[in-house]
């Protein structure tokens, strides 16, 4: 069985400082104390932290966590890695504790961007407070959506699709290569491939319960001086009403409402908008990190 849902991100970053109020105030997702000592922790739902940001004096995409069902399908699904001539870390007892997971496997993409597979969340039976929004849309769909930028796209849609068992959606032709957009359950897509010169995250989406939270976020970044990457606008493909800011990383950050459900298989198909309306952009203000490249 393939991959069920994105699960969590684990991200080093320059500064905490700038991004406990990025994630906690403006986000709004809950922090809470972790496993590790040097890291800061954030609940969306009744899973362990989906978000885990350490300061490193190399920012970078920790991991992209993938979950699966169960350790049957983490063997199967390494194996099918291993095959593809990819060598595969089995996570120790302690790692594991870090994550708060039963059992997972770390593995480097084919354009190197870390990927952990894992299943047997250890959950939180304590509601999970999150006072500035309704909530988030997780359960089947996961913790939301990325982007990776991608040495070689057609390569990576060869691993993720034929190795690790995503569908294709849909793509959209770029001036520097084709981006894919890759579903694993009935979000519109769970993983975008983007054509880029390394590694890296582009971009990583949450999706909030009611509509009143995107605008309610719109407050947020005006008045917190989050800066905006693209205003307020909706999309071709998994027909999201969004706003993109920049993080303190400058990755692209979406909040959105009222992302379409793909229940049955669908025929992929080709975009050439990726807005029906809205989305203009804004360069990242003097100083700030752009995307990263
Ligand atoms: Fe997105």
């Amino acid at each position: 069985m393939p991959v069920l849902s994105l699960g969590y991100l684990r991200l080093a970053v320059e500064s905490a400082d700038r991004w406990d109020p990025f994630v906690r105030d403006f986000i709004g997702m809950m922090p809470v104390e972790g496993p590790s000592p040097d890291a800061l922790h954030y609940r969306m739902d009744d899973y362990p932290p989906r978000l885990v940001v350490t300061e490193s004096p190399t920012p970078r995409l920790e991991a992209a966590g993938f979950e699966v069902l169960n350790r049957s399908d983490l063997k199967d699904l390494v194996s099918r890695v291993e095959a593809a001539g990819i060598p595969t870390h089995a996570g120790t007892a302690e790692e594991c504790a870090l994550r708060q997971v039963t059992g997972f496997a770390a593995f480097n993409d084919p354009s190197g961007n870390r990927v952990e597979l894992f299943y047997g969340p250890v959950l939180s039976h304590r509601r999970v407070e999150l006072p500035h929004l309704s909530g988030f849309v997780t359960g089947d769909q996961g913790m939301g959506h990325i982007l990776l930028n991608c040495v070689d796209t057609e390569a990576a849609y060869e691993f993720y699709v034929g190795v690790l068992g995503f569908t294709e959606r849909n793509s959209l032709e770029l001036p520097g290569g084709t981006s894919y957009f890759l579903g694993c359950n009935a979000r519109q897509h769970t993983l975008g491939l983007s054509p880029a010169s390394g590694p890296a995250l582009l971009h990583f989406m949450v999706e909030t319960t009611e509509i009143d939270d995107v605008g309610k976020a719109l407050d947020r970044a005006h008045d917190l001086d989050v800066p905006m990457m693209q205003s307020l606008g909706k999309h071709t493909n998994d027909r999201m009403l969004s706003f993109y800011t920049y993080s303190p990383e400058g990755h692209a950050t979406e909040i959105g409402w009222g992302g379409e459900r793909i229940e049955d298989s669908m025929p992929t198909y080709r975009i050439t908008e990726g807005a029906v309306w809205g989305h203009r952009y804004t360069p990242p203000p003097a100083g700030a990190k752009g995307l990263p490249q």
